[in-house]
C-alpha cells in the first residue's frame, strides 16, 4: 500500500493529535512521499525522476526554496548509487521532547519534529538500497542517509556524496571559501547566491524575497567534512573533504551519514534562535558532566601573540612559574575560573608548525613547575586550562593521549585548549598501513581523531576547546566536553593586524560559524599595541558586546592583564558579564550588519544583551519586555562615546546606570565598529524608582 503511493499524513495514521494539522495534498505524482512539519510550516517531498534518480525539494508556506535536488553516491570500488531506484516511504512520527542542556544558550531546548523514512532500493542488479531519513521542524530539517546490512554492499567506499542543495531563488550570500590553505580562517564574502564559488557550511543566504536559509550539517561522527560547491545557478553540491584514499569515506555497514540540513526562517533572528543542529545530534552520552564549569579564564597568550613573549625557550619564555603565577592571582583576585598557559610542554623549539613533531604533552620546560603551579592555582580556587598544540599532528598526540589527560585529571585541570596548526591538506594521521599520511582537517580520519581526543578526555573529566578544529556540528549535545572550538579567524588576527578582522567580521560570524556552535573568539581586547596596522577594529563598547553576542561556555579576557588593571571602569563588564545562559532571545538582527542579543543568566536574575554593528553607525532600539514585568532593573551600561570609531578612539566609552522597567525601550547609538553592552541587574519589586 505505501509502496510507490504519495504518502498522506493523516493523526490516524501517525497516531499522534499533532500531525492532524498536517495540509495533505490531493495530488502527487505516484512515486513521491511528502510529510510537513508539526505546524505545517515545511513540506518535503521525496521522489524519483523516470531514470529512477533520487531527488528532493523543500517547500515553505506554499512556496519553493529547494527544487528538485539529486540526492545519491559515487562509489570508488562499485556502481554509483544513483539512479535505476526504486521508493518506498514510512508513515511520518511525531517526535516532541523538551531537553536540556548542562550549560548553553539556553537550558532548554524543544526538539519538535515529524520524520519520515523514505528506503530507495536498487531494481536490478546489486539490488542495494539506502534509505533516507527527514526530520521537518518548522524552523528547518535535516536529512540524512541510513545504510543498512544488506548483501550487495558490505563496505561503502564513497568516492564523493551527490547530494544537491538547489535553492529555488537568487539572493545574497554569507560565505567563507572552502579547500584554501588557511583552513577554515577566512573572511566572508557577501555576494548573490549565483557568484558563490567552494563555500564551508554553514553558509547562510537571504533570498529575493527575504527569506533566511542557511545549509550545514549535524552530527558528523566517523565521515568526511562537507563543504558546497555551486554547480550552476543557485545549485549547490556537497562536497566532501578527500580522504586518505581515492574515497573521501569509508564505512563498513550497516552507518548514517550526519545530518544534511537547512534552518529555514523569515528573519537572521529565526537561525540564530534554532536549536536544529544540537536537536540532530543524540544525546548526552557522557551523564554526569559537572566537573566541568563554565568560566571566564585569562592568560598567557596575547603576550604572546603580540611577540611580546614566546612559546618557545629562552629568554622570553612565556609559560615560566612566576609568569602563570602572576596570572593565577589576578584571576583569582578578579573572579576568574581559569588561567590558559600556552608554551608550557617541551617541543615548541625551531619550527613547530612545520615540525611539531618534537611535541611533549606530559613534559613541562624546566622554567615551569607544573606541580607547584597547579598546586598554586587550586589554592586560590583556580583552574590552569591546559594546552595541547599539536601542529596537526595527530599521529603524535595519540600515542600520548592517555598519559597526557591523566596527568591534567591529577592535577584538577578540567579543560584542555588543543591546537591543529598546520595548512589545509597538512595535518598528519596514522594511516591504516601505520604510515604516516598527510589529511585534511576535516577529513573522515581527522573526524576519528577528534571523536578519540574527545573520549578520551572525558574518561579524565577534561573537556575540550580545538582550535583548527573540525567544523562543528552540534556534537556537545551528546558530549558536552566539546566545550567550545575555534574554526574561523579569532580575535588573533587583530593581534597580528595587517590586516586584522574588519568590523564586519563579527556581524558575519554571528549568521554563519556561530549557528553551529560556541566559538573561543576571545575578546576582551582594550590595548592599542597590535603586531602592524589594521589590527584590533572596534570600540572598547564593542568588545564588551561580543561575550553576549558571542556564545562559549568558557570566554577569554583575552588582554594584558596590565590594560585591565589600568582600566578598572570597563574591566568591570568583563569580570560580571555571565557566561551561562537560561534563556537567549535575539531583539534585532540584519545578516552581516548587526544584531542586538539578549540572554538570561542562568541560576540568578540577571540579563545581559550585547549589540553589534559593522563598519556603520547605526541607531538601534531595544524594547525590554524580556525583563520581568512589575520589577525593577539596575541598566548598568557601556555605550560608545559620541566620538568614538574604531578606526579613531576605540576606547571612547560611556558607562553609565539607568533604572529601566520591562516597559522601558532603549536607544542604542553604535559608532562605526561600534557596539553596547548593558547588564540588568534586579533591584526590587514596584513601581519605578522604588
Ligand atoms: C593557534 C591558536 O588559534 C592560538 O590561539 C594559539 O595560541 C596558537 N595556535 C598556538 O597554539
Ligand atoms: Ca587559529
Amino acid at each position: 500500500m505505501q509502496r510507490r503511493s504519495f504518502l498522506s499524513l493523516t493523526a490516524a495514521a501517525a497516531g499522534v493529535s499533532a500531525l492532524s494539522a498536517l495540509p495533505v495534498r490531493a495530488q502527487t505524482a505516484p512515486n513521491a512521499a511528502r510529510a510537513a512539519s508539526p505546524g505545517g510550516v515545511l513540506t518535503v517531498e521525496a521522489t524519483t525522476d523516470n531514470d529512477g534518480r533520487p531527488m528532493y525539494s523543500v517547500h515553505r508556506q506554499g512556496r519553493t526554496v529547494v527544487e528538485a535536488s539529486k540526492l545519491g553516491f559515487l562509489l570508488t570500488d562499485a556502481p554509483a548509487l544513483e539512479r535505476g531506484l526504486r521508493l518506498t516511504a514510512t508513515q511520518p512520527v511525531a517526535f516532541d521532547e523538551t531537553w536540556e542542556q548542562p550549560w548553553g544558550e539556553r537550558r532548554l531546548i524543544r526538539n519538535h519534529y515529524n520524520e519520515f523514512r523514505v528506503t530507495y532500493a536498487e531494481t536490478g542488479g546489486l539490488a542495494r538500497r539506502f534509505d533516507v531519513v527527514f526530520r521537518l521542524y518548522d524552523d528547518g530539517l535535516g536529512f540524512r542517509y541510513e545504510f543498512p546490512e544488506q548483501p550487495g554492499l558490505t563496505t561503502a567506499r564513497i568516492g564523493s556524496e551527490l547530494t544537491e542543495f538547489n535553492l529555488a531563488e537568487n539572493g545574497e550570500a554569507l560565505w567563507c571559501p572552502a579547500w584554501e590553505w588557511n583552513r577554515e580562517e577566512y573572511l566572508y564574502n557577501r555576494t548573490p547566491i549565483d557568484a558563490v564559488a567552494n563555500a564551508q557550511t554553514p553558509m547562510t543566504v537571504k533570498s529575493r524575497s527575504g527569506l533566511h536559509v542557511s545549509i550545514h550539517e549535524a552530527a558528523c561522527v566517523d565521515y568526511a567534512g562537507m563543504n558546497l560547491r555551486r554547480s550552476e545557478g543557485t545549485k549547490f553540491r556537497a562536497q566532501l573533504t578527500p580522504g586518505l584514499t581515492n574515497a573521501a569515506v569509508v564505512r563498513t555497514l550497516p552507518f548514517n551519514t550526519p545530518w544534511r540540513t537547512l534552518q529555514i526562517a523569515d528573519t537572521g533572528a529565526g537561525l540564530i534562535e534554532s536549536g536544529l543542529i544540537l536537536n540532530l545530534n543524540e544525546p548526552n552520552k557522557l551523564g554526569d558532566v559537572s566537573w566541568f564549569k563554565p568560566m571566564k579564564y585569562v592568560g598567557v597568550w596575547w603576550e604572546m601573540h603580540l611577540e611580546l613573549k614566546s612559546w618557545n625557550s629562552g629568554p622570553k619564555h612565556g609559560a615560566t612559574t612566576e609568569n602563570a603565577i602572576k596570572h593565577i592571582d589576578f584571576a583569582a583576585k578578579h573572579g576568574f575560573g581559569g588561567v590558559l598557559v600556552e608554551g608550557w610542554n617541551k617541543g615548541w623549539d625551531g619550527q613547530w608548525f612545520a615540525n611539531g613533531s618534537d611535541f611533549s604533552f606530559t613534559e613541562a620546560y624546566p622554567d615551569f613547575d607544573i606541580e607547584a603551579v597547579c598546586a598554586h592555582a587550586r589554592s586560590k580556587g583556580v583552574q590552569l586550562i591546559g594546552h595541547h598544540e599539536t601542529g596537526g599532528n595527530a599521529f603524535v598526540y595519540e600515542p600520548q593521549l592517555e598519559a597526557a589527560m591523566a596527568l591534567y585529571e591529577r592535577l584538577g585541570v578540567h579543560s584542555v585548549k588543543t591546537g591543529y596548526v598546520a595548512d589545509a591538506g597538512g595535518a598528519r594521521v596514522a594511516g591504516p598501513d601505520g604510515k604516516v599520511a598527510m589529511t585534511w582537517h576535516e577529513s573522515q580520519a581527522m573526524a576519528q581523531h577528534h571523536m578519540k581526543v574527545v573520549e578520551v578526555a572525558a574518561r579524565h573529566k577534561v573537556a575540550v576547546n580545538a582550535h583548527e578544529p573540525f567544523k562543528d556540528t552540534g556534537l556537545r549535545r551528546t558530549y558536552p566536553n566539546i566545550i567550545s572550538r575555534e574554526g574561523q579567524r579569532g580575535m588573533e588576527y587583530s593581534a597580528w593586524g595587517n590586516p586584522g578582522n574588519p568590523p564586519e567580521h563579527e556581524s558575519n560570524l554571528v549568521f554563519t560559524r556561530l549557528l553551529a556552535g560556541p566559538m573561543d573568539y576571545t575578546p576582551g581586547i582594550f590595548g592599542m599595541e597590535t603586531r602592524s596596522p589594521g589590527g584590533v577594529q572596534t570600540t572598547w563598547a564593542k568588545q564588551l558586546a561580543l561575550y553576549v553576542v558571542i556564545y562559549s561556555p568558557i570566554q577569554m579576557a583575552a588582554d594584558l592583564l596590565v590594560n585591565y588593571e589600568t582600566n578598572p571602569g570597563p574591566f568591570q563588564f568583563i569580570k560580571d558579564v555571565p557566561v551561562d545562559w537560561e534563556e537567549t532571545r535575539v531583539l534585532a538582527a540584519e545578516l552581516g550588519d548587526h544584531v542586538v542579543i539578549a540572554r538570561k543568566e542562568r541560576g540568578g536574575d540577571v540579563w545581559a544583551l550585547g549589540a553589534i554593528t559593522d563598519e556603520h553607525p547605526r541607531v538601534l532600539t531595544a524594547a525590554l519586555s524580556f525583563l520581568d514585568p512589575g520589577r525593577t532593573y539596575r541598566a548598568e551600561i557601556y555605550r560608545d562615546g559620541p566620538d568614538a570609531d574604531y578606526r579613531g578612539k576605540r576606547e571612547s566609552i560611556v558607562i553609565e546606570q539607568k533604572t529601566v522597567t520591562s516597559a522601558d525601550v532603549l536607544t542604542l547609538a553604535l559608532a562605526p565598529g561600534g557596539g553596547q553592552a548593558i547588564r540588568f541587574v534586579p533591584t526590587g519589586r514596584g513601581r519605578r524608582g522604588q
